[in-house]
């Protein structure tokens, strides 16, 4: 597979925001957009059921790797897939964070996904401490590590991965596009020594503070293949303009 057949990608994360009107919104301003991105707008669950989707599907924030039954709160991946989701962030680093999530659970998150035909958008990314050490291959290594144990290479090629060092999210520090496009051809090359198709044609996102005025040049770079975006994600005009710079 070719590298121009990596269709950009741009997903929209709303975390715990939004609402009904902004729902409405959506709707109305992404119909028919116009781009050659894949969009997928990632709200909260309970909100998924006002969406009409046109020319952009959405998503789930996370999904729960057990089948229907006792998980009191949780989302299986039936539920989400009868609620319209074709997406699923697993993960995010807020998740691993708030709620301890390891990567192997992660890894059967992602699992759970492929095998129900939902894509799961997969989060890898270090803290600034690990940066400063100069240690990001080896932490987001091992967050690759646990995939690969789990998944097989052709449940791989029906993921997608967001690379999100944890320094940029939400804070206005985007990484630069060198440093976005180092790691993302580490994370190509990590996969290319499983499977050459697989690493050629697996889509891996930038995510970390992306707004309009920055997309352009972070999606430009050869490794990168779209963008996970939070803040910007919330109106809807930067996040169409977003898409568009995925052209
Ligand atoms: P941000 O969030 O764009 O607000 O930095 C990105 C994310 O957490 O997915």
């Amino acid at each position: 597979m070719s590298e121009n057949l990596r269709k950009p990608f741009v997903a929209g994360n709303w975390k715990m925001n939004g609402n009904l009107a902004l729902v409405a919104e959506f709707n109305d301003k992404l119909s028919g957009i116009k781009s050659n991105a894949d969009i997928v707008v990632c709200a909260p669950s309970l909100l998924l059921h006002g969406f009409k989707p046109n020319g952009f599907s959405i998503g789930t924030q996370d999904v729960s790797h057990c089948d229907n039954g006792a998980h009191t709160g949780e989302l299986s991946v039936d539920l989400i897939k009868e609620a319209g989701c074709q997406f699923a962030i697993v993960g995010h680093s807020e998740r691993r964070d708030n709620q301890g999530e390891s990567s192997e659970l992660v890894a059967l998150k992602a699992k759970k996904c492929v095998s129900a035909g939902v894509v799961p958008i997969i989060c890898v990314g270090e803290p600034l401490e690990v940066r400063e050490a100069n240690n990001v291959e080896a932490f987001v290594g091992e967050q690759l590590d646990a995939l690969v144990s789990e998944l097989s290479v052709e449940a791989l090629s029906k993921t997608i991965i967001a690379y999100e060092p944890i320094w940029a999210i939400g804070t206005g520090k985007t990484a630069s596009p060198e440093q976005a496009q180092e790691v993302h051809e580490f994370i190509r090359t990590y996969f290319a020594k499983v499977s050459v198709e697989l690493a050629q044609g697996l889509r891996i996102l930038y995510g970390g503070s992306v707004k309009p005025d920055n997309a352009e040049t972070l999606f430009a770079q050869p490794d990168v293949d779209g963008g996970l975006i939070g803040g910007a994600s919330l109106k809807a005009e930067d996040f169409i303009s977003i898409c568009q710079a995925a052209n």
